[in-house]
């Protein structure tokens, strides 16, 4: 398996995979290909993006990271939008080799720290506390439907 930052060529790849795992259990969402190719797109063209793959012998793309570097009043951030790993190669150490390449490289550029949101429902929030990431328990997430 191979890490590297990503290339506009990954595009369509990181797609197609975000709507393979993210359609599946445990998320069970909905995505289009329009729909995910319009978020995606939009995640890209956000200022500070930055995102990593990890990709198999053939090239193909196993796991992404999509993100953005934001800068904060303690110094620059790194927020994950999105992480996620092909169904069939999960539990194999993908997700966690691309999280310490994507961690190495951003402490490399002076990202001081790394935040995301996450369901607890999902095994995701396990994982992340398992590899050190905290959680504020004093800040919620709000929603209202209109
Ligand atoms: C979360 C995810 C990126 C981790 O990548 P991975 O390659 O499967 O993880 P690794 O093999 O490096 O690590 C294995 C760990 O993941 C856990 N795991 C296995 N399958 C998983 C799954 N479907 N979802 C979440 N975690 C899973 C294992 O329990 C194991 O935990 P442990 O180390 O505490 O025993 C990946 O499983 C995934 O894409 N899940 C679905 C999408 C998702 O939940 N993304 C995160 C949203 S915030």
């Amino acid at each position: 398996m191979n890490m590297r930052s990503y290339q506009a060529q990954d595009f369509e790849g990181c797609v197609g995979l975000f709507i393979d795992v993210f359609n599946a259990a445990p998320w069970n969402n909905e995505w289009t290909n329009s729909v995910a190719t319009t978020f995606i797109s939009d995640l890209t063209q956000t200022p500070g993006f930055r995102a990593f793959v990890a990709l198999d012998e053939e090239g193909t793309i196993n796991g992404v990271m999509l993100g953005r570097v934001k800068h904060w009043w303690r110094g620059q951030e790194y927020y994950i939008d999105e992480f996620y790993v092909k169904s069939s190669v999960q539990g194999q150490g993908i997700g966690t080799r691309l999280l310490d390449f994507a961690s190495e490289n951003l402490k490399t550029d002076g990202i001081h720290n790394i935040v995301l949101l996450t369901d607890e429902r999902t095994p995701a929030y396990s994982y992340y506390l398992k590899r050190g990431y905290q959680e504020f328990s004093s800040i919620k997430f709000l929603h209202k439907g209109l």
